[in-house]
This record gives structure tokens, sequence and C-alpha cells, in this order.
């Protein structure tokens, strides 16, 4: 039976990181993290002192890098290595200047023609989680089951910022909450792919529900339709 393509969208901090890595887990599958392929880029982009306005070097920058995730499933399930030309860059691209870097790098098409294929070429397969925010709606339209992951702003800026706590990283609430509604702005504003939901995604609003009862809410739906299709 062909496993399916399991596509999360939603904005930053809705939860999708944790959702698509424990969907994978409990069903399986490959998880893949788009954003992380633009913070590499965006990364590259900064250490190369690159303007994040240069639209042709940026996409000459994007044909002419490599970045690969790895699993690496010693530092837990779900738990992926970013290499960027060969060198990790996992801790590296997690900054918030990286953050905001990847925000306005995204906004170039040239660069997401770039991505998009490598992103169709990793998941084509299927037996794939992947989460961004075109996936539905861009990446793999033709996905079997869609999510669209959303919370309310303020609960998105303090997950956030305790994960930035726990991680020892001091940040000001109020600054996360005003960055986390920029880059809401530059995501849904692009003219290119634009953060939207699919027609035919399922609308889940987390502000109210633990990351697990999400979890098993897509898994549901996953196996139930997989069950409708091998039925048919
Ligand atoms: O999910 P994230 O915060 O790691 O994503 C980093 C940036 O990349 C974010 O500002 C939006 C952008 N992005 C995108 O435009 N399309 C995707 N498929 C994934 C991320």
């Amino acid at each position: 039976m062909k496993q399916w393509i399991i596509a999360i969208d939603g904005p930053v901090g809705s939860g999708k990181s944790t959702l698509a890595r424990r969907v994978a887990e409990l069903m399986g599958y490959i998880y893949i993290d788009t954003g992380a392929m633009y913070r590499a880029l965006a990364l590259k982009a900064l250490n190369r002192g690159l303007s994040l306005d240069a639209d042709a070097e940026l996409e000459s920058l994007a044909q002419a890098t490599r970045i690969d995730l790895q699993a690496n499933s010693d530092a837990g399930a779900g738990t992926q290595r970013i290499l960027l030309d060969g060198e990790d860059v996992t801790t590296a691209i997690r900054t918030p200047e990286v953050s905001q870097a990847a925000s306005k790098v995204a906004v170039n098409a040239g660069v997401r023609h770039v991505l998009v294929a490598e992103q169709r070429r990793a998941g084509i397969a299927g037996g794939v989680v992947m989460e961004g925010r075109d996936i539905g709606s861009v990446v793999f339209p033709e996905a079997e089951l869609k999510i669209f992951l959303t919370a309310s702003p303020e609960i998105r800026a303090q997950r956030r910022w305790r994960e930035h706590q726990q991680k020892g990283d001091q940040i000001d609430l109020q600054r996360t909450l005003e960055e986390i509604r920029e880059r809401d702005k530059r995501d849904v504003g692009r003219a290119t792919s634009p953060l939207v939901r699919a027609a035919d995604a399922v609308f889940v609003d987390s502000t109210a529900m633990e990351p697990e009862e999400v979890a098993k809410l897509v898994v549901m739906l996953a196996n139930d339709g997989l069950a409708r299709r091998a039925t048919k």
C-alpha cells in the first residue's frame, strides 16, 4: 500500500515541528522540516555578508548550496541533524537572528523554486510528514492528508519564549510576540507561496490542546483515511 504524504503547515510557533516529529514517530514515517532549509540558506547568506534583498545572488546561492537533513536518532526520535555544505548547523540555525533572516530569504521566488524542487524530491515516494508554510498548497498539493495548525499569537510567543528559556537563552517575551507578528506578516503577505490554508486542509487550533492530543488526532485521521483507501 502506498504510504502517505502528510503535509503540516501553519504559522511560527503553532507547534508544527513537535506535531510533525511525533506523527512521523507514531506512523514510522520520515520527518522533513522545510523551515530548516530556509534557515540554513539564510545562515550561509549572513555568514557571507550577502544582502537579504539581493534576489539574484540569493537564488544563485541556493543553487550552489547543499542542505541535508539527516536522522539523528541518538538525540531522540524524530531528531534531525542539519548539514549545510557538509557542516553541522543544527544549533546555529535556531538563533533569533537566523529566524528573522530566514523569513526574509523565504520571500525570494527564485530561492523558493530551488528549495521546493528539493523538497519534492525528498518527499515524492511518500511515507513522509513534511512541515512548513506551503507544503499542502505548493510543494505537495496532492498530499493525501493536509493539516493547517495554528494557535493564538500570544500562546505561540509563550511557547517560543519557553523553548529559549529551556536552552538558557534570555529573550524578552514582549519582543518575541512582536517578532512573531512581524514574521506572520511576512509569511502571509509575500507574493510567492504565502502562508495560506489549502482548501482541503484540516484546520486545527492548538491554543487549548496538548501536543499529544493533536498528534493522536492527526494519526487517527491518517489511519482512518488509509483504512478507507484500502477497502476501496
Ligand atoms: O518553520 P521555521 O520557523 O523554521 O521557518 C523559518 C522561515 O522559513 C519562516 O520565516 C518561514 C519560512 N518557511 C517558508 O517560507 N516555507 C516553508 N515551507 C518553511 C519555512
